[in-house]
Protein backbone atom coordinates (compact mmCIF):
# COMPACT_ATOMS: atom_id res chain seq x y z
CA UNK A 1 0.00 0.00 0.00
CA UNK A 2 1.10 3.59 -1.01
CA UNK A 3 0.25 6.23 0.99
CA UNK A 4 -0.30 8.44 -2.24
CA UNK A 5 3.15 10.15 -2.45
CA UNK A 6 4.72 7.51 -2.93
CA UNK A 7 7.13 7.49 0.10
CA UNK A 8 5.77 5.25 2.72
CA UNK A 9 5.01 1.74 1.48
CA UNK A 10 2.94 -0.96 4.07
CA UNK A 11 2.98 -4.29 4.20
CA UNK A 12 2.66 -7.89 6.47
CA UNK A 13 3.27 -5.14 9.66
CA UNK A 14 6.24 -3.44 8.50
CA UNK A 15 6.38 0.03 7.11
CA UNK A 16 9.04 1.29 4.73
CA UNK A 17 9.28 4.70 4.75
CA UNK A 18 12.03 7.13 2.09
CA UNK A 19 11.07 10.26 3.13
CA UNK A 20 14.23 12.12 4.45
CA UNK A 21 12.05 14.59 6.41
CA UNK A 22 9.29 11.85 7.49
CA UNK A 23 12.35 10.14 8.83
CA UNK A 24 14.32 12.47 10.70
CA UNK A 25 10.39 13.40 12.31
CA UNK A 26 9.41 9.59 13.27
CA UNK A 27 12.86 8.65 14.49
CA UNK A 28 12.05 11.37 17.49
CA UNK A 29 8.83 9.72 18.15
CA UNK A 30 9.38 7.41 21.23
CA UNK A 31 6.23 5.20 19.96
CA UNK A 32 8.45 4.57 16.75
CA UNK A 33 11.18 2.98 18.42
CA UNK A 34 9.72 -0.56 18.65
CA UNK A 35 11.38 -3.49 16.64
CA UNK A 36 10.25 -5.64 13.71
CA UNK A 37 8.24 -8.73 15.21
CA UNK A 38 11.03 -10.88 13.93
CA UNK A 39 13.77 -9.45 15.20
CA UNK A 40 14.45 -11.81 18.04
CA UNK A 41 15.01 -14.62 16.03
CA UNK A 42 18.94 -12.74 14.98
CA UNK A 43 19.29 -12.09 18.94
CA UNK A 44 22.79 -13.02 19.22
CA UNK A 45 21.96 -14.53 22.52
CA UNK A 46 19.16 -16.97 21.80
CA UNK A 47 16.15 -18.06 24.19
CA UNK A 48 15.05 -16.21 27.61
CA UNK A 49 12.78 -13.92 28.11
CA UNK A 50 15.32 -10.70 27.00
CA UNK A 51 16.57 -9.42 24.03
CA UNK A 52 20.22 -8.22 23.76
CA UNK A 53 22.26 -5.66 22.40
CA UNK A 54 21.04 -2.67 20.52
CA UNK A 55 20.10 -2.84 16.70
CA UNK A 56 17.83 -6.26 17.72
CA UNK A 57 16.50 -4.66 21.06
CA UNK A 58 13.84 -2.06 22.50
CA UNK A 59 12.76 -1.01 25.32
CA UNK A 60 14.64 0.19 28.62
CA UNK A 61 17.58 -2.04 28.18
CA UNK A 62 17.88 -0.81 24.19
CA UNK A 63 17.65 2.96 25.31
CA UNK A 64 20.44 2.30 28.09
CA UNK A 65 22.29 0.41 25.93
CA UNK A 66 22.28 2.61 23.20
CA UNK A 67 22.90 5.75 25.45
CA UNK A 68 25.85 4.10 26.56
CA UNK A 69 27.10 2.53 23.22
CA UNK A 70 26.94 6.80 21.58
CA UNK A 71 28.73 8.37 24.15
CA UNK A 72 31.39 6.39 24.04
CA UNK A 73 31.57 6.43 20.60
CA UNK A 74 31.51 9.95 20.75
CA UNK A 75 34.19 10.12 23.41
CA UNK A 76 36.69 7.31 22.04
CA UNK A 77 36.04 8.29 18.90
CA UNK A 78 35.75 11.66 17.87
CA UNK A 79 38.13 13.12 20.89
CA UNK A 80 40.89 10.78 21.20
CA UNK A 81 44.00 11.23 19.42
CA UNK A 82 45.02 7.62 19.90
CA UNK A 83 42.01 6.64 18.25
CA UNK A 84 42.43 9.08 15.10
CA UNK A 85 46.26 7.78 14.88
CA UNK A 86 44.68 4.16 15.10
CA UNK A 87 42.00 5.28 11.67
CA UNK A 88 44.90 7.09 10.34
CA UNK A 89 46.92 4.03 10.10
CA UNK A 90 44.32 2.10 8.61
CA UNK A 91 43.82 4.51 6.07
CA UNK A 92 47.71 5.05 5.20
CA UNK A 93 47.73 0.75 4.70
CA UNK A 94 44.60 1.46 2.26
CA UNK A 95 46.49 4.14 0.67
CA UNK A 96 49.58 2.28 0.19
CA UNK A 97 48.09 -0.83 -0.79
CA UNK A 98 46.27 1.12 -4.14
CA UNK A 99 49.53 2.57 -4.58
CA UNK A 100 51.68 -0.77 -4.49
CA UNK A 101 49.49 -1.46 -7.22
CA UNK A 102 52.09 0.57 -9.54
CA UNK A 103 49.06 2.63 -11.05
CA UNK A 104 47.55 -0.54 -12.66
CA UNK A 105 43.76 -1.01 -12.59
CA UNK A 106 42.62 -1.75 -8.95
CA UNK A 107 40.46 -4.63 -7.87
CA UNK A 108 38.55 -5.61 -5.04
CA UNK A 109 38.11 -1.94 -3.68
CA UNK A 110 34.88 -2.88 -1.67
CA UNK A 111 37.05 -5.79 -0.07
CA UNK A 112 40.14 -3.26 0.56
CA UNK A 113 37.85 -0.92 2.58
CA UNK A 114 36.15 -2.92 4.24
CA UNK A 115 39.36 -4.86 5.73
CA UNK A 116 40.25 -0.91 6.46
CA UNK A 117 36.73 -0.54 8.15
CA UNK A 118 37.01 -3.99 10.11
CA UNK A 119 40.39 -3.34 11.57
CA UNK A 120 39.52 0.19 12.64
CA UNK A 121 36.22 -1.19 14.23
CA UNK A 122 37.95 -3.75 15.75
CA UNK A 123 40.57 -1.66 17.09
CA UNK A 124 38.26 0.99 18.59
CA UNK A 125 36.10 -2.15 20.03
CA UNK A 126 38.82 -4.36 21.62
CA UNK A 127 42.41 -2.80 20.94
CA UNK A 128 43.58 -4.98 18.51
CA UNK A 129 43.64 -5.31 14.59
CA UNK A 130 44.78 -7.18 11.36
CA UNK A 131 48.39 -6.65 12.21
CA UNK A 132 48.18 -8.09 16.19
CA UNK A 133 45.71 -10.41 15.69
CA UNK A 134 46.19 -11.88 12.37
CA UNK A 135 43.46 -13.90 10.40
CA UNK A 136 41.40 -13.76 13.05
CA UNK A 137 40.01 -10.35 11.31
CA UNK A 138 39.54 -11.79 8.30
CA UNK A 139 37.73 -14.66 10.06
CA UNK A 140 34.94 -12.44 11.62
CA UNK A 141 34.79 -10.30 8.15
CA UNK A 142 34.38 -13.67 6.34
CA UNK A 143 31.32 -14.98 8.75
CA UNK A 144 29.88 -11.35 8.56
CA UNK A 145 29.64 -11.43 4.77
CA UNK A 146 28.40 -15.49 5.24
CA UNK A 147 26.05 -14.01 7.87
CA UNK A 148 24.81 -11.52 4.91
CA UNK A 149 24.26 -14.27 2.38
CA UNK A 150 22.66 -16.57 4.45
CA UNK A 151 19.95 -13.74 5.86
CA UNK A 152 19.39 -12.60 2.40
CA UNK A 153 18.63 -15.91 0.58
CA UNK A 154 16.96 -17.55 3.62
CA UNK A 155 15.57 -14.85 5.66
CA UNK A 156 13.43 -13.68 2.84
CA UNK A 157 10.12 -16.43 4.39
CA UNK A 158 11.29 -16.04 7.84
CA UNK A 159 10.78 -11.87 7.35
CA UNK A 160 6.97 -12.97 6.30
CA UNK A 161 6.68 -15.90 8.44
CA UNK A 162 9.22 -15.97 11.55
CA UNK A 163 6.24 -18.72 12.90
CA UNK A 164 8.20 -20.92 10.58
CA UNK A 165 11.59 -21.02 12.79
CA UNK A 166 9.54 -22.97 15.36
CA UNK A 167 7.77 -25.22 13.32
CA UNK A 168 10.39 -26.14 10.46
CA UNK A 169 14.06 -25.21 11.72
CA UNK A 170 16.13 -26.82 9.04
CA UNK A 171 13.92 -25.88 6.24
CA UNK A 172 13.10 -22.19 6.81
CA UNK A 173 16.86 -21.90 7.05
CA UNK A 174 16.35 -21.00 11.03
CA UNK A 175 19.23 -23.42 11.92
CA UNK A 176 21.87 -22.26 9.54
CA UNK A 177 21.12 -18.62 10.21
CA UNK A 178 21.62 -19.40 14.09
CA UNK A 179 24.87 -21.55 13.29
CA UNK A 180 26.18 -18.34 11.00
CA UNK A 181 25.46 -15.90 14.10
CA UNK A 182 27.21 -18.53 16.31
CA UNK A 183 30.11 -18.90 14.53
CA UNK A 184 30.34 -15.09 13.98
CA UNK A 185 29.51 -14.14 17.68
CA UNK A 186 32.56 -16.79 18.98
CA UNK A 187 35.30 -14.48 17.08
CA UNK A 188 33.71 -11.97 19.76
CA UNK A 189 34.14 -14.29 22.45
CA UNK A 190 37.88 -14.47 22.71
CA UNK A 191 38.58 -10.37 23.20
CA UNK A 192 36.14 -10.46 25.23
CA UNK A 193 37.76 -13.37 27.62
CA UNK A 194 41.20 -11.59 27.16
CA UNK A 195 39.28 -8.25 28.51
CA UNK A 196 38.05 -9.79 31.27
CA UNK A 197 40.85 -12.68 32.28
CA UNK A 198 43.49 -9.13 32.01
CA UNK A 199 40.99 -6.89 33.49
CA UNK A 200 41.62 -3.43 35.71
CA UNK A 201 40.04 -1.16 37.07
CA UNK A 202 42.94 1.51 36.51
CA UNK A 203 42.85 0.74 32.56
CA UNK A 204 40.69 2.09 29.92
CA UNK A 205 42.08 0.53 26.81
CA UNK A 206 38.53 0.81 24.49
CA UNK A 207 35.10 0.11 24.70
CA UNK A 208 35.18 -3.19 26.03
CA UNK A 209 36.71 -2.00 28.74
CA UNK A 210 34.43 0.49 29.30
CA UNK A 211 31.67 -2.03 29.48
CA UNK A 212 33.30 -3.73 31.74
CA UNK A 213 33.56 -0.90 33.97
CA UNK A 214 30.28 -0.26 33.70
CA UNK A 215 29.14 -3.85 34.19
CA UNK A 216 31.46 -4.17 37.52
CA UNK A 217 30.01 -0.80 39.16
CA UNK A 218 26.54 -2.34 38.66
CA UNK A 219 24.80 -3.44 41.52
CA UNK A 220 21.06 -3.12 39.84
CA UNK A 221 19.98 -6.86 39.22
CA UNK A 222 17.56 -5.18 36.68
CA UNK A 223 20.23 -3.35 34.73
CA UNK A 224 21.11 -4.39 31.22
CA UNK A 225 24.47 -4.36 32.30
CA UNK A 226 24.57 -6.89 35.46
CA UNK A 227 25.60 -10.07 35.48
CA UNK A 228 25.65 -13.08 33.02
CA UNK A 229 23.05 -10.42 31.15
CA UNK A 230 25.56 -7.83 31.35
CA UNK A 231 28.51 -10.00 29.17
CA UNK A 232 25.61 -11.01 27.07
CA UNK A 233 24.85 -7.59 26.53
CA UNK A 234 28.63 -6.96 25.26
CA UNK A 235 28.72 -9.98 23.18
CA UNK A 236 25.47 -8.55 21.18
CA UNK A 237 26.27 -5.18 20.99
CA UNK A 238 29.84 -5.99 19.68
CA UNK A 239 28.37 -7.56 16.81
CA UNK A 240 25.72 -4.67 16.47
CA UNK A 241 28.60 -2.55 16.17
CA UNK A 242 30.68 -4.72 13.66
CA UNK A 243 27.88 -5.32 11.70
CA UNK A 244 26.42 -1.73 11.95
CA UNK A 245 29.78 0.01 11.57
CA UNK A 246 31.70 -1.86 8.48
CA UNK A 247 29.88 -2.86 5.73
CA UNK A 248 27.55 0.80 5.92
CA UNK A 249 31.15 2.66 6.12
CA UNK A 250 32.83 0.28 3.56
CA UNK A 251 29.94 0.68 0.53
CA UNK A 252 29.69 4.12 1.04
CA UNK A 253 33.37 4.82 0.94
CA UNK A 254 33.01 2.60 -2.30
CA UNK A 255 30.64 4.55 -3.50
CA UNK A 256 32.27 8.03 -3.06
CA UNK A 257 35.35 6.24 -5.23
CA UNK A 258 33.84 5.51 -7.84
CA UNK A 259 31.72 8.40 -8.15
CA UNK A 260 35.06 10.66 -7.98
CA UNK A 261 36.48 8.42 -10.55
CA UNK A 262 33.43 8.90 -12.66
CA UNK A 263 33.66 12.39 -12.23
CA UNK A 264 36.94 13.86 -12.47
CA UNK A 265 36.49 17.25 -12.25
CA UNK A 266 34.36 16.93 -8.83
CA UNK A 267 37.42 14.87 -7.99
CA UNK A 268 39.73 17.91 -8.80
CA UNK A 269 37.46 20.39 -6.49
CA UNK A 270 37.95 17.63 -3.67
CA UNK A 271 41.63 17.81 -3.66
CA UNK A 272 41.91 21.77 -4.46
CA UNK A 273 40.19 21.55 -0.85
CA UNK A 274 42.16 19.70 0.97
CA UNK A 275 44.82 21.21 -0.31
CA UNK A 276 43.96 24.96 0.50
CA UNK A 277 43.39 23.20 4.25
CA UNK A 278 46.41 21.29 4.55
CA UNK A 279 49.20 22.32 2.01
CA UNK A 280 49.20 18.79 0.62
CA UNK A 281 52.02 18.46 3.60
CA UNK A 282 49.83 16.63 6.42
CA UNK A 283 47.14 14.04 6.01
CA UNK A 284 43.62 15.63 6.72
CA UNK A 285 42.47 14.95 10.00
CA UNK A 286 39.69 15.60 12.74
CA UNK A 287 40.52 18.83 13.65
CA UNK A 288 40.67 20.39 10.07
CA UNK A 289 37.01 19.98 9.71
CA UNK A 290 35.98 23.38 11.43
CA UNK A 291 38.02 24.67 8.74
C1 LIG B 1 27.77 5.22 6.20
C2 LIG B 1 27.76 4.60 7.35
C3 LIG B 1 26.50 4.16 8.07
C4 LIG B 1 25.21 4.07 7.65
C5 LIG B 1 24.65 4.39 6.28
C6 LIG B 1 24.43 3.58 8.77
C7 LIG B 1 23.05 3.38 8.75
C8 LIG B 1 22.31 2.93 9.81
C9 LIG B 1 20.86 2.75 9.83
C10 LIG B 1 19.93 3.08 8.68
C11 LIG B 1 20.51 2.27 11.03
C12 LIG B 1 19.11 1.89 11.49
C13 LIG B 1 18.57 2.85 12.50
C14 LIG B 1 17.33 2.29 13.17
O1 LIG B 1 16.80 1.27 12.74
O2 LIG B 1 16.92 2.88 14.15
C15 LIG B 1 21.72 2.11 11.79
C16 LIG B 1 21.77 1.64 13.06
C17 LIG B 1 22.92 1.40 13.76
N1 LIG B 1 24.21 1.73 13.37
FE1 LIG B 1 24.71 2.62 11.66
N2 LIG B 1 25.26 3.36 9.84
C18 LIG B 1 26.54 3.70 9.46
C19 LIG B 1 27.68 3.65 10.23
C20 LIG B 1 27.73 3.11 11.49
C21 LIG B 1 28.94 3.01 12.29
C22 LIG B 1 30.33 3.50 11.86
C23 LIG B 1 28.59 2.38 13.45
C24 LIG B 1 29.45 2.00 14.66
C25 LIG B 1 30.71 2.28 14.81
C26 LIG B 1 27.16 2.11 13.39
C27 LIG B 1 26.44 1.48 14.37
C28 LIG B 1 25.07 1.33 14.35
C29 LIG B 1 24.31 0.72 15.44
C30 LIG B 1 24.88 0.15 16.75
C31 LIG B 1 22.96 0.76 15.06
C32 LIG B 1 21.74 0.29 15.86
C33 LIG B 1 21.10 1.50 16.51
C34 LIG B 1 19.73 1.20 17.11
O3 LIG B 1 19.11 0.18 16.80
O4 LIG B 1 19.28 2.00 17.92
N3 LIG B 1 26.69 2.58 12.19
N4 LIG B 1 22.81 2.52 11.03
Amino acid sequence: MVNGQTNTVQFVGSVIISDFKMLKEIYSLPAATGRMHFSRLLDIVPGGDRSHGIAFNEGPDWEELRHFTARQIRQEGLARDKTEDMIMQEVMHFIDSLVSNGGAPVTNVKGRLLLMTACIVSGFTSGSRRREVGLGIIEIMQYVQKTFTELHTNFRVLFFLPILAKLFPVLSGYTIIREVLGRFTACFKIPIDDHLNSYSPDFDRDFTDAFITQMRNTTDKQSPFYGKVGEDNLLATLADIYFGGTDTTSTTLTWLILYVSKMPEIQKKLQDEIESITGNVTPIGTMDRAR
